[in-house]
């Protein structure tokens, strides 16, 4: 029973190596660049530095829902087709970052504006990161580096993606969690509580995966998942397999960029059969 785990994992890869979609390898993400997005659709087109946006720095302190189902933002990277004219309406990054709303701690600084000082392109270029030039590139990449371990050595380890054990942090109160922000989410009713399924990995001797679906929900709300992902009006009605997952579909679509990857493979497979 054991061995078909190990000879799966042989044919899956090992740890250290991560996935892309055609299952070809790539080199592993450091802790601090996991879950990073670079959105360049509509900036580098008007000829200003791709914004580059770190997950990190944000589920810190909000829940997906926030961002995904109340902002709206896309859950693919670039596909969100966001506008400076529709940050500085206050969409998007603007929905917080604004000048105005604070977060227990200072005020947010603001996003984009079509007339700036000298001055105020500090502000851009906290956003608009990815700089053409090498140097300036190198220098931030530091900076982000050293305020990734300040917080992340506080925080419960776990290998993989982020390093950090995103879970057990929320559990133990290390972080906790805005899933309501004034004037951008709507008053909602309390959410039905989802049961957990075990779902059958199909291969001999492959253990079975328990899906918490209260767990899940306390962090996506039911409408990231619901129906764009996973159809499921019915357990069994998505048919995917572990194909599925490495080209990012189903359970996917999170785990291998922003949750954790898909490399751990003991963390889903956990019942054995
Ligand atoms: C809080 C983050 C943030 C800050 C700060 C910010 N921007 Fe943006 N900006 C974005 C994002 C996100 C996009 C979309 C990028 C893309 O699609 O390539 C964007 C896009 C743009 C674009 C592309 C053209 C368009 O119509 O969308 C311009 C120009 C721009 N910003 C100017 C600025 C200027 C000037 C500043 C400083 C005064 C600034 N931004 C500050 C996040 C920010
Ligand atoms: C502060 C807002 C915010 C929060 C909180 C947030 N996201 Fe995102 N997420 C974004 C933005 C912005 C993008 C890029 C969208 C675009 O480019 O149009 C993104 C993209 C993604 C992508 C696509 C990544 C890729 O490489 O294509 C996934 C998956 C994702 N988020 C999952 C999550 C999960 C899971 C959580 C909670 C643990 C989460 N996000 C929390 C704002 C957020
Ligand atoms: C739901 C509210 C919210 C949204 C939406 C949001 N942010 Fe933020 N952002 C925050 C907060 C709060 C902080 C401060 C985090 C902290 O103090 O650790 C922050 C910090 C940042 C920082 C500073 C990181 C650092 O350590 O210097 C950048 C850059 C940033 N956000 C970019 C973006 C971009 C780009 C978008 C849109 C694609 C965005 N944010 C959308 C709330 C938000
Ligand atoms: C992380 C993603 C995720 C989230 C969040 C989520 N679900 Fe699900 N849900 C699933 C998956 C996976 C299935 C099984 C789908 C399949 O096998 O086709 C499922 C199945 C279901 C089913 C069918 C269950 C059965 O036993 O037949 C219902 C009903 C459902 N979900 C409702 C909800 C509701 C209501 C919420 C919010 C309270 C929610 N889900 C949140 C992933 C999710
Ligand atoms: C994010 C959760 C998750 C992770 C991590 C994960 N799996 Fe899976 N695995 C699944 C799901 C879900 C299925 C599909 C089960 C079904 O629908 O019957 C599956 C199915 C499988 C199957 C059955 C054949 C197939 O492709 O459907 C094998 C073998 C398997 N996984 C091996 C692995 C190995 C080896 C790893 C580590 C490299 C791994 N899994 C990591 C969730 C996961
Ligand atoms: C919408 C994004 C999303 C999807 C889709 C998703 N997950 Fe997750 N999952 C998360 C986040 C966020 C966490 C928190 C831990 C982290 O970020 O590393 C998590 C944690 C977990 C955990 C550890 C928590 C626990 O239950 O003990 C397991 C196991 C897991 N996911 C399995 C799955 C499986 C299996 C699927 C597909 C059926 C799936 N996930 C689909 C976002 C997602």
């Amino acid at each position: 029973m054991k061995r078909m785990f190990a000879v799966a994992v042989l044919l899956f890869g090992c740890a250290g190596v991560a996935f892309s979609a055609g299952g070809v390898k790539k080199k592993k993400v450091p802790e601090f660049e996991y879950g990073n997005v670079v959105i360049s659709a509509n900036s580098v087109k008007a000829g200003v530095n791709p914004v580059l946006f770190e997950h990190w720095v944000h589920r810190k302190m909000f829940t997906c829902r926030v961002c995904h189902v109340d902002i709206g933002f896309a859950m693919k990277a670039n596909e969100g087709g966001i506008k400076a004219a529709d940050n500085m309406k206050g969409y998007y990054c603007g929905a917080c970052h604004n000048g105005r709303s604070s977060f227990g701690g200072a005020v947010l600084f603001m996003a984009c504006s079509d007339q700036y000082s000298k001055e105020d392109m500090k502000r851009c270029l906290r956003c608009h990161s990815e700089d053409k030039v090498a140097i300036e590139r190198e220098a931030r990449k530091e900076q982000r580096e050293k305020a990734f371990r300040a917080f992340a050595d506080k925080m419960p380890r776990e290998r993989g993606g982020n390093g950090i054990n995103w879970e057990k942090a929320e559990d133990e109160g290390a972080i906790r969690l805005i899933d309501y922000v004034e004037g951008v989410s709507t008053k909602r009713p309390p959410m039905s509580n989802q049961k957990d399924f075990t779902i059958g990995a199909k291969v001999d001797g492959v253990p079975e995966i328990i899906f918490s679906h209260k767990k899940h929900t306390v962090w996506n709300g039911c409408e990231v998942c619901h129906p764009d992902i996973f159809v499921g009006v019915k357990k069994g009605t998505d048919k995917y397999s572990m194909i599925d997952l490495f080209a990012g579909k189903y359970c996917g679509a999170c785990h291998g960029s922003v949750a954790f990857p898909q490399n751990d493979c003991r963390r889903c497979h956990t019942k054995q059969v």
